[in-house]
């Protein structure tokens, strides 16, 4: 008898089943964790629209809310903030193993390392149970940001500073990065990008942290596969290439004739478009309002050309910016490091992540698609 399962929903004939290349259109299964709604331009996460949570609750609010299904009482806040803040340290292993990559290797790489050695190192990998997955989100929460830190600073040749846990996660990962916590309206603004990039749905990350659960493997895994798919420019990767873009093209006068050739070269601009959202990206409203930070001084120009990109790929392709389009400029703003932006988006979408591992978990069924085979029609192998 055949144990291979994983075919036993072979239609009797393929060529009736139609291909979904990039499985466009395609729902996978159901979720109870956000809501992607293109028709209205809407984002909700667990049923509250994530502008109205940007408006008015902390990060840590609304990671308890997208793991749990419900805002947090002050008591129940105040556990997961405790728990967060004591758990912000590496071990030293871990801190002497990211000093040693090379500092030439792309910090989502050291991201994804370092989320392997902290599965490493939990003793009860191997234990699924919802209540230690659930304190493993917790702890990845804790310390990525202080992965992100130590990364970006031993490249710059700078002594790495200790978490500390009097600071939000917010206020503290400046502070790690940037030896001082910036006035608070740059904080809150930072908080309001990790809200609007925590969850979206199924998008490539988390469909690739659901895809690994699904073979009952562990968190870890899962979360490092999702780090994987984050990196690439057509997922996560994007918002450093529009900071790119933006310091290529320079003055906005110059937006015209850039994006003449790179519309005739067939150049995907960077920022723009979206597999869900055709008529413009929820979280875009949000994050644009973060503009206000940039109305001064040093980053002027980039800012010129951000508006000017916007209204001519608006007019020429109808193309609408996605979330990685103000993200970019904020950050860049803000001083990160280019480098630092994908890994900070992953600091912040790592609650999703764990949020439909743990989703998966409850209700799996392994993800197992089928293709339709053509290659060579069968043959006999060479005498
Ligand atoms: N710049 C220029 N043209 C674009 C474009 C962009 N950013 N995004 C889409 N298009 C064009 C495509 O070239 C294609 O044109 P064609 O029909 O003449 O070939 C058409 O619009 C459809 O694009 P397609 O790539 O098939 O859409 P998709 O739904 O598969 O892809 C993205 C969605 C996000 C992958 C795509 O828009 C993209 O690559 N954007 C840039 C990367 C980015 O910002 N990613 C972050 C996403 S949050």
């Amino acid at each position: 008898m055949s144990t291979d399962t994983s075919q036993s929903h072979q239609p009797a004939d393929e060529a009736d089943t139609a291909v979904h290349r990039g499985l466009d259109g395609v729902i996978e299964d159901t979720t109870e964790i956000s809501q992607i709604n293109p028709a209205t331009n809407s984002l909700i996460y667990r049923g509250y629209p994530a502008e109205q949570l940007a408006a008015s609750r902390t990060f840590e609010e609304v990671a308890h809310l997208i793991w749990t299904g419900e805002l947090p009482t002050p008591e129940q806040l105040s556990e997961l903030t405790g728990h967060e803040r004591e758990n912000r340290e590496l071990s030293r292993p871990l801190r002497d193993l990211v000093r040693a990559l090379p500092d030439t290797c792309h910090p989502m790489d050291v991201l994804r390392t370092a989320v392997s050695v902290v599965g490493a190192e939990d003793p009860t990998e191997e234990d699924p149970s919802p209540e230690r997955n659930r304190d493993r989100s917790i702890v990845l929460l804790a310390k990525l940001p202080t992965v992100v830190a130590l990364d970006h600073r031993r490249r710059q040749g700078l002594d790495a500073i200790s978490p500390d846990p009097s600071l939000s996660l917010a206020q503290n990962f400046f502070r790690m990065y940037f030896g001082q916590v910036p006035a608070d309206e740059v904080v809150r603004a930072f908080e309001v990008s990790l809200i609007m990039y925590a969850e979206h749905g199924f998008n490539a990350s988390t469909f690739a942290a659901r895809v690994v659960t699904s073979t009952l493997s562990d968190l870890y895994s899962a979360v490092a596969a999702a780090i994987g798919a984050l990196k690439g420019p057509l997922h996560g990767g994007a918002n450093e290439a529009v900071v790119r873009t933006l310091r290529e093209i320079g003055p906005a006068g110059n937006v015209a004739g850039w994006l003449d050739r790179a519309l005739a070269d067939k150049v995907k601009v960077m920022g723009f478009g979206h597999r869900v959202y055709k008529s413009g990206d929820s979280r875009v409203p949000t994050l644009a309002q973060l503009d206000r930070l940039t109305a001064d001084g040093t980053a002027a120009e980039r800012v010129g050309a951000y508006r000017a990109l916007k209204s001519a790929m608006l007019e020429r392709t109808h193309l609408h910016p996605n979330v990685d389009y103000p993200t970019g400029l904020v950050y860049d703003v803000m001083g990160f490091d280019l480098a630092s932006f994908t890994p900070i988006f992953a600091m912040a979408r790592v609650v999703g992540w764990t949020a439909h591992i743990a989703e998966q978990r409850a209700a799996n069924a392994i993800i197992r698609p089928l293709s339709r085979y053509t290659g060579p029609t069968q043959r006999s192998v060479p005498a």
